[in-house]
């Protein structure tokens, strides 16, 4: 797929303020600090679309972006962010859920792992709640670019095994460097896949329908 255009369109705490539900969303979402806006801005070849910076939590909101004008891309916060108080991963996962269960058009949810660390109980129980919401999603190592190529199969294959001790089989996945610009032609062709079987949710509510008489 060519990236025609990507723009900012909102961003939102609020499932009633999101853009109309009529095109096909893809969520990204992962650990703080794994690489979610760099990806976004690597997908899109724009350097600041996404507001990235080395100071985990950075993305506070669901921000929607739109592609090409035909799709929806959402960078979400992190979760995981350690220095975070209580109340606010309470509030983090209250409302990110929602989103997530209750978005008609999403289509995927895109799960960045990073591609240095052993599994994590966060991502696994994460993937875990998205499986038994019945929401598809696939996984993105990111940051490939700073190790070695063993190093980064040595950490697919251990996510792999812990995978398979509860699904019968691993979601599509795909190794990514925001820095070398590595996965991004597989990424968007996964989406541009996806996209070609959308079709627009009955949207309820909708204008000049007639009330009963
Ligand atoms: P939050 O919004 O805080 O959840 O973080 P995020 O997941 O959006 O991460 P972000 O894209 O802001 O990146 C965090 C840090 O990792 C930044 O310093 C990036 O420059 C760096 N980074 C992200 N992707 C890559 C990559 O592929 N390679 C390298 N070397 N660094 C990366
Ligand atoms: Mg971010």
């Amino acid at each position: 797929m060519n990236i025609k255009s990507a723009r900012f369109i909102a961003s939102n705490t609020k499932m009633g303020q999101l853009p109309p539900a009529t095109l096909p969303e893809y969520a990204f979402i992962g650990r703080s600090n794994v690489g979610k806006s760099s990806l976004i801005n690597m997908l899109t070849n724009q350097k600041k679309l996404a507001k990235t910076s080395q100071t985990p939590g950075k993305t506070q909101l669901i921000n929607h972006f739109i592609i090409n004008d035909n799709w929806y891309l959402v960078d979400l916060p992190g979760y995981g962010f350690a220095r975070a108080s209580k109340t606010d991963k309470k509030s983090w996962e209250g409302f990110i859920k929602t989103y997530l269960e209750s978005r008609e058009n999403l289509q995927c949810v895109l799960v960045l792992i990073d591609s240095r660390l052993e599994p994590q109980k966060i991502d696994l129980e994460f993937l875990e709640w998205l499986g038994n919401k019945g929401l598809s999603f696939i996984i993105i190592f990111t940051k490939a670019d700073k190790q070695s190529k063993q190093k980064t199969q040595r950490t697919v294959q251990l996510f792999k095994n812990e995978v398979l001790k509860n699904w019968e089989s691993m979601p599509p996945y795909f190794v990514t460097s925001s820095e070398e610009r590595l996965g991004r032609d597989e990424v968007l062709q996964f989406i541009d896949e996806v996209n070609r079987n959308f079709q627009a949710p009955q949207l309820t509510d909708e204008p000049g329908t007639p009330d009963h008489q």
